[in-house]
C-alpha cells in the first residue's frame, strides 16, 4: 500500500478512531512521520482554547516544498503533477511533471528574491487559474514568504482592504485571465486597489490575456522576463527556507458576520500533515490517479485540494481555468473525458447547475475512469446527490461530502470513500482526531443520537486556524469564546440515529451563495454606502441554483423616483465595493426595518420573509413598530 495511513475498512476506521482520540499525540506522530524533516518535534501538541493558543509539531523544522516537490523527484519526476486544462478547447493543455514543477518553482522563487522578496514578507496573488498561480504560491512556501491569495472575482476596493490589513507589499498578477466568453482584468483592478497601497513595492505580472495594460516604472515587472534574468545564469537551485513547523503558511481572507473580511493564518507543518491525510483517505488516493477539484484556488478548497495535498502526496492535479458551463454544458464532462479523471471534487451549486442543461451534454462523454465523486461547500440536497450519483458515477463511484471551513484547513466531517458508509445529505463521520459536539444556545452540551444543535470541536487538530492576521483577539471572540474551551463552526447539525452528521447551514450571519462565502454586514455596508441609502439588512433565502440567494431590504432617505435605476444603481456600488460576487438577487424599498425596543433588527423576520413564509412569522409582539412587519409583507419580491 503506498500511504501507510490510509484506512481501507470500516473496521480499521473505527479502530483509527479510537486511537486518534485516546493517544492523539502518539496518532498524529505517527502521521506526520511519513513527512520530510528537517528536523523533528519535540512535543506534537501544546494547546489552550481560552487564548486560544494551539502548537504543533513543537520545533520542528521543514519546508512544505519539499514534501510537495523535492521528496517526489526521485521516484516520481516524470509523473505528472499538475494537467492544466485551458479555458479555450481550441488551446493546447499543459502537463506538468514533477520535475519541471520543481524547476519552476525554484526559478519563481529567485524570481522573488530578486525583487526583495523575504520570509515572512506578505505577498498577494491576485491571478486566474494557470499553473504560474501554483507555481508562485509554491515559490512563496519556498522560501519562506507568507502568500494571501484572493479570488479574481474580487473588487479593487476588497483587494485595498487585504493588502492593508496584511501589509502586503508584492503582488504576483496577471494583465487579465480568462474565465468563460469574459476577459477578467486582473491588472486594472490591481491598479486601481494600489492608488490607496502605496506601500506596495512590487508588482510582478504574467502574461496570459495580452489585454492592454500599464506598467509602472520601477514597481511593475513582467513575470517572463524575470524568469529569464534569473535561467540566463544557468542551474537553479533555490534552496528551501528552513520553517519552523509554527511559521505562517498562508493568510486566507474570509468573510465572518463581522463587516470586515479575517485574514485565517495557517502554519506549515500541521497544515501539510492533516490535509494530505485527509486527501489521501477520503479521496482514496492512489498514486497516478487524476484529481480533477474544480474549485478556484482564490478558495481554500483550492489552496488544500488542488495545490498542497495532491503535491504533498505525490499526486497529479487537474485544474482548470474556465467555467463548468462554457463554452457549454458538456465541457466538465470532456474535461473528464479527456483527461481519464479518476476523481471529480466540485460543489452542489455546480452540479445542480449541469443537472438543470438535463442529459443532452452527457452524450457521447465517456466517464467511465470516474472512480470516487465528492462535493464539498454547502449541504447537498438529495436530488443533486442521486443525479450525481446515477448519472455522472453511474452507480459505482461512492460519493464523499465533505464538511469543513476555511478555518479548518481541510475537511474534518466526511464518509472516506467506499471505506465507511455514505448517506445522502450527510457528511457522515468525523476524521480520524477530530471530536464534533453539539451544543444548546446555551452552551450545553447534546448528547445522545437523533438530536441538533450547534456544531463545536472539543479537540485540536493540526489544521487548525492558528490566529486571525493582525489581530489575535477577533481570532478568540470568533471562535473560542462563544462556547467555552471549544471551537465554534457556526454551523448548525444534526446528528441522526446511528451517529452521522448532517450539516444544516450557518447559523449566524454568513451567506453561502454559489459556495462562496459572503457577510451579510458586507453586503449591508456596501448598499449603505450608495447615495440616498439610509439603512439596510440583507439576509439569504432558498435559491435553486446558488443554494442562497441575497435578499437586501433597503431603506431609502426619499422614495426613489425609478426604482429600476435606483436597484441597479445599488448593484453597481456593491460591485465595486465588495465584487459581482455579492451583488443581492433581490432589493426591495422598505419604509422601516423591523426592530426590537433595544434598536435590534430582528433577522429572523426578514429571513421568514424572504423565503416566502408569510405566515408564520412567529411572535412580532416585542418589536418597535409591529406595523412595518405588514407593509415589508406586501412590498415582498
Ligand atoms: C462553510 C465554510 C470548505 C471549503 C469550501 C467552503 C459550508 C462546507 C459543506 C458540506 C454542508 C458545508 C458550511 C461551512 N459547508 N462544506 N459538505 N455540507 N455545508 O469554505 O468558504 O470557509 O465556508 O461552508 O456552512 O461553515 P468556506
Amino acid at each position: 500500500m503506498p500511504y501507510p495511513f490510509q484506512i481501507t475498512s470500516y473496521d480499521q476506521y473505527k479502530e483509527t478512531y479510537k486511537h486518534s482520540v485516546e493517544q492523539p499525540d502518539e496518532f498524529w506522530g505517527g502521521v506526520a512521520e511519513n513527512f520530510t524533516w528537517r528536523k523533528k518535534w519535540d512535543k506534537v501538541l501544546e494547546w489552550d482554547f481560552r487564548k486560544p493558543d494551539i502548537k504543533w509539531f513543537i520545533n520542528g523544522k521543514l519546508n512544505i516544498t519539499e514534501n510537495c516537490l523535492d521528496r517526489h523527484l526521485a521516484q516520481a519526476g516524470d509523473r505528472p503533477a499538475l494537467i492544466w486544462e485551458p479555458n479555450s478547447k481550441e488551446e493546447a493543455h499543459r502537463v506538468i511533471t514533477y520535475k519541471e514543477l520543481h524547476t519552476s518553482v525554484c526559478t519563481f522563487a529567485q524570481v522573488l528574491k530578486n525583487n526583495g522578496v523575504k520570509k515572512g514578507d506578505r505577498v498577494c496573488l491576485y491571478m486566474g487559474m494557470v499553473p504560474e498561480l501554483p507555481i508562485a504560491m509554491l515559490a512563496c512556501a519556498r522560501i519562506g514568504a507568507i502568500h494571501s491569495v484572493i479570488f479574481g472575482g474580487f473588487s479593487a476596493q476588497s483587494i485595498s482592504d487585504r493588502l492593508q490589513d496584511a501589509q502586503a507589499e508584492f503582488i504576483i498578477t496577471g494583465d487579465g485571465a480568462y474565465r468563460g466568453g469574459k476577459d477578467i482584468p486582473l491588472k486594472s483592478t490591481i491598479d486601481d486597489a494600489l492608488v490607496s497601497c502605496p506601500f506596495v513595492k512590487k508588482v510582478i505580472v504574467y502574461l496570459r490575456t495580452h489585454t492592454p495594460i500599464s506598467m509602472i516604472k520601477g514597481r511593475d515587472v513582467w513575470w517572463d522576463d524575470e524568469i529569464k534574468k534569473v535561467t540566463a545564469h544557468g542551474n537553479i537551485s533555490t534552496e528551501a527556507e528552513e520553517m519552523d513547523a509554527e511559521d505562517p503558511l498562508f493568510i486566507l481572507y474570509t468573510s465572518g458576520s463581522t463587516g470586515k473580511p479575517k485574514g485565517v493564518v495557517h502554519t506549515s507543518a500541521g497544515y501539510m500533515v492533516y490535509t494530505t491525510y485527509t486527501f489521501v483517505n477520503i479521496f482514496q488516493y492512489q498514486p497516478g490517479d487524476v484529481h480533477f477539484c474544480t474549485a478556484d484556488i482564490g478558495w481554500i478548497t483550492g489552496h488544500t485540494y488542488i495545490v498542497y495535498s495532491v503535491l504533498c502526496a505525490g499526486g497529479t492535479s487537474l485544474m482548470y481555468e474556465g467555467l463548468p458551463t462554457w463554452p457549454d454544458a458538456g465541457r466538465m464532462w470532456d474535461i473528464v473525458d479527456k483527461h481519464k479523471v479518476n476523481i471529480l471534487y466540485t460543489a452542489p451549486t455546480a452540479i445542480r447547475s449541469l443537472m438543470a442543461y438535463g442529459l443532452a451534454p452527457l452524450e457521447g462523454k465517456d466517464l467511465s475512469s470516474l472512480k470516487i465523486l465528492g462535493t464539498v461547500g454547502e449541504p447537498i440536497n438529495e436530488e443533486a446527490w442521486h443525479w450525481y450519483d446515477v448519472h455522472i458515477g453511474k452507480k459505482r463511484c461512492p460519493i464523499v461530502d465533505t464538511w469543513w471551513q476555511t478555518e479548518t484547513g481541510a475537511t474534518l466531517i466526511s464518509n472516506l470513500a467506499g471505506v465507511t458508509p455514505a448517506k445522502p445529505s450527510y457528511a457522515t463521520l468525523p476524521l480520524p482526531g477530530i471530536q464534533p459536539v453539539l451544543v444548546d444556545e446555551q452552551g450545553k452540551e447534546i448528547t445522545g443520537n437523533d438530536v441538533s444543535g450547534n456544531l463545536c470541536i472539543r479537540f485540536p487538530w493540526p489544521s487548525i486556524i492558528r490566529t486571525t492576521y493582525g489581530d489575535h483577539e477577533r481570532c478568540r471572540t470568533n471562535y473560542f469564546a462563544t462556547y467555552d474551551n471549544m471551537y465554534f463552526t457556526g454551523d448548525g447539525c444534526y446528528r441522526d440515529e446511528n451517529g452521522f452528521y448532517r450539516i444544516t447551514g450557518r447559523v449566524d450571519d454568513v451567506l453561502n451563495v454559489s459556495g462562496h462565502r459572503i457577510g451579510t454586514a458586507e453586503v449591508e455596508n456596501a448598499i449603505n454606502m450608495h447615495t440616498g441609502v439610509l439603512e439596510s439588512a440583507v439576509v439569504g433565502y432558498p435559491h435553486d441554483l446558488k443554494g442562497q440567494g441575497i435578499y437586501a431590504y433597503v431603506i431609502m432617505e426619499a422614495d426613489p423616483e425609478d426604482a429600476k435605476l435606483t436597484q441597479s444603481d445599488i448593484l453597481q456600488t456593491v460591485t465595486r465595493v465588495i465584487g459581482p460576487i455579492a451583488r443581492p438577487d433581490k432589493i426591495q424599498f422598505v419604509k422601516g426595518l423591523p426592530k426590537t425596543r433595544s434598536g435590534k433588527i430582528m433577522r429572523r423576520i426578514l429571513r421568514k420573509i424572504a423565503e416566502g413564509e408569510i405566515n408564520n412569522l412567529g411572535d412580532t409582539s416585542t418589536l418597535l413598530d409591529p406595523g412595518i412587519v405588514n407593509e415589508i409583507k406586501e412590498g415582498r419580491i
